[in-house]
C-alpha cells in the first residue's frame, strides 16, 4: 500500500503547550508507596524517594503531573497529609478500598515535583468536601506567609510558597463511583463558588472543570454544557477522561479508537464554544484531556485484592504491543488538536496502568507504551503542523474510512527541527510513505526511529525489554522528499534537521 503526504512550513495548527505531555500520580495502589517513594530501596533518596524511577520519569521528560486523584481525591483531607509524620493519621481510603497511610502528602509530593522538573496540576475535593477546604489549601500553597495557612505550611519546613498554577475543581464528578457525585447543575455552582474564592486567593491560577467521565456517559454532552453554563467566567479548562480496550481482541477496529477520541475531542470544542457564543464572551475555554490510556488488562485481577491492605498492586495493566500503537495514536490524535488541547495527563506514571513499573525492592522498567510517550515528549515540542494527507482506508466492526497512515509533523523552529511521527495500522503489510517537505529541502534525516514486533501480544518485564524502539527505519530525502517504508502495524518517527 502506499500513502502521500505535503509537509507545509506555513500550515500551522498551533503551537504545542508542553502540558500536553503531563501525567498522573494517585494514591491508588502501588503508584505512590512502592511507586515513587520506597525508604527500604536500595535507590531510595534521604527522602524515601526511588531514585531509579526518577530517572526513567525524567527519560519521559513529563512537565506537569495531575495529584493525588483520581477517585482518591474525592474523598481526601489534604490537612491528614501534612506537618510532622508521626501525627498523620491512617484512613479508609473509599475509592480504591485501601488503608492510606499520609507517609506522602502535598509537601513531599512538591519535593518529587521538583526532583523530575514537572509542575503539578493539583486537583482539590469538591466531593465529600467543598470551596472552604479547597481554598485553604490553595493558601497553604500558594500564599507567602502571614496568613493562618501560609504560616502553617511554613511551620512544615516550607518557606517558599509551591505557587501552583493549575487546579482541578473535582474528579469525575458525574460518575455514580464518586464520593459526593453529583448533578450538573449541582456540580456547575460548586465548581463556580469554589473556583471563585480559590481565584480570591490567588488570581494566577488556571482552574480546570470535570467534564464527563468518558463520551460513553449517558450525560456527556449535556454535562458539559450546564456545567459551563454556570462556572464559565470562573474557569479555564473543561476535563476529558477516556480509556480504551481491545477486549474482543480486534486489532483493526482497536487502533481505530482514535477517530472516536478525535470525534470526542471535536464535540467538546463544540460545546464549550456553543456556550461562549450564548454568552457573547470573549473567553475560550479550552480542553484539559487529563486522563487518557489504555486500561483493560487488570481489571479481572483487581476483582480479587482483599480490601483494607496497604498500597495493594491494583491496576497494574502490563502493556503489550499493539497498546503501544494505540497510545502512539492517541498521542498523535492529541497533538492534531494542538490549538484547543492544552493539558493532557497520561493515566497514570507508575505502576498504575503506567508506562514505567517497579517490583517492591527491585527494578523499575519500562513498558512498551514508555517509548511513544517519551518520543511524542521529546520530539514534539514546538509548532504542529497540518500536512495534507492522503492515505488508503479501511473500515473495522465500528469505524469505517480509517486511514491506514496515521500522522502528524511538529515543527521546532528554535532547534530547526521536523519530525514526522506515523503510525502504519496496515495488518498485513509495510506501508509506503511518499512525503513532500517542499520548504524544508535542505534539512538532513537525522534518524527514524521504529518501534515494531511480530507478535502483537509481545510485553516487556522486570527482566527482559522485548518491544524496544530501533534506528534502522529506511526513511531517505531526495530534493524535497522523503521516501520511507513504515512496516507493518509499527510506530515511526522521522526526524530531520
Ligand atoms: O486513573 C484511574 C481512575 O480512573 C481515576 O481515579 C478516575 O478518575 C478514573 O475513573
Amino acid at each position: 500500500k502506499k500513502a502521500k503526504m505535503i509537509v507545509e512550513k506555513d500550515f500551522k495548527v498551533s503551537e504545542v503547550d508542553k502540558r500536553i505531555y503531563g501525567s498522573f500520580v494517585e494514591h491508588l495502589g502501588r503508584a505512590v508507596y512502592g511507586g515513587i517513594y520506597e525508604p527500604d530501596h536500595p535507590t531510595a533518596n534521604e527522602q524515601g524517594f526511588r531514585q531509579d524511577v526518577i530517572e526513567l520519569v525524567k527519560e519521559l521528560d513529563v512537565p506537569l503531573v495531575r495529584y493525588p486523584g483520581g477517585n482518591f481525591v474525592s474523598g481526601y483531607n489534604w490537612e491528614d497529609g501534612v506537618g510532622p509524620k508521626k501525627d498523620r493519621p491512617r484512613r479508609l481510603e473509599l475509592a480504591w478500598r485501601t488503608i492510606e497511610t499520609n507517609e506522602i502528602g502535598t509537601n513531599e509530593f512538591m519535593d518529587w515535583a521538583k526532583l523530575v522538573n514537572a509542575d503539578v496540576n493539583m486537583a482539590v475535593n469538591l466531593g465529600t468536601r467543598g470551596a472552604d477546604a479547597a481554598r485553604n489549601l490553595v493558601e497553604y500553597c500558594n500564599h507567602p506567609s502571614g496568613t493562618y495557612y501560609s504560616d502553617l505550611r511554613r511551620s512544615h519546613g516550607y518557606q517558599d510558597p509551591h505557587n501552583i498554577k493549575t487546579w482541578c475543581l473535582g474528579n469525575e464528578m458525574d460518575g455514580p463511583w464518586q464520593m459526593g457525585q453529583k448533578t450538573a447543575v449541582e456540580y456547575g455552582r460548586i465548581a463556580n463558588e469554589a473556583g471563585k474564592v480559590m481565584k480570591l486567593v490567588d488570581p494566577t491560577i488556571e482552574l480546570v472543570a470535570c467534564g464527563s467521565s468518558s463520551r460513553t456517559m449517558p450525560t456527556f454532552a449535556d454535562w458539559e454544557a450546564t456545567v459551563l453554563d454556570l462556572s464559565y467566567d470562573q474557569v479555564d479548562f473543561i476535563s476529558l477522561h477516556q480509556y480504551y480496550g481491545n477486549r474482543d481482541n480486534d486489532v483493526a477496529n482497536y487502533l481505530a479508537r482514535t477517530l472516536e477520541m478525535e470525534d470526542f475531542i471535536q464535540s467538546v470544542i463544540s460545546i464549550a464554544d456553543y456556550i461562549k457564543a450564548k454568552k457573547r464572551s470573549k473567553k475560550t475555554i479550552n480542553l484539559s484531556f487529563d486522563e487518557w490510556n489504555v486500561w483493560y488488562h487488570s481489571n479481572e485481577a483487581d476483582q480479587k485484592i482483599e480490601p483494607w491492605s496497604i498500597a495493594p498492586p491494583q491496576l497494574e495493566d502490563i502493556y503489550n504491543f499493539e497498546d503501544a500503537l494505540l497510545v502512539g495514536s492517541m498521542l498523535i490524535t492529541l497533538l492534531k488538536h494542538a490549538d484547543r488541547v492544552k493539558i493532557a495527563c497520561m493515566a497514570q506514571l507508575v505502576n498504575v496502568i503506567a508506562p514505567i513499573m517497579t517490583e517492591n525492592g527491585g527494578p523499575a522498567w519500562k513498558q512498551t507504551i514508555f517509548y511513544p510517550y517519551m518520543h511524542a515528549s521529546k520530539y514534539g515540542r514546538g509548532t504542529v503542523l497540518n500536512p495534507i494527507v492522503s492515505s488508503p482506508k479501511y473500515d473495522s466492526k465500528d469505524f469505517t474510512d480509517v486511514p491506514v497512515l496515521d500522522t502528524t509533523a511538529v515543527y521546532n523552529e528554535e532547534q530547526e527541527e521536523l519530525t514526522i511521527f506515523a503510525v502504519n495500522r496496515d495488518l498485513e503489510g509495510c506501508l509506503q510513505l511518499d512525503c513532500d517537505i517542499r520548504n524544508f529541502a535542505d534539512y538532513k534525516i537525522v534518524e527514524h526511529i521504529v518501534l515494531e514486533n511480530d507478535d502483537l501480544k509481545q510485553v516487556n518485564t522486570a527482566t527482559k525489554q522485548a518491544v524496544v524502539p530501533h534506528t534502522n527505519g529506511n526513511a531517505s530525502l531526495d530534493s524535497g522528499l522523503i521516501t520511507a517504508s513504515l512496516p507493518k502495524l509499527s510506530w515511526n518517527v522521522i526526524r530531520l534537521k
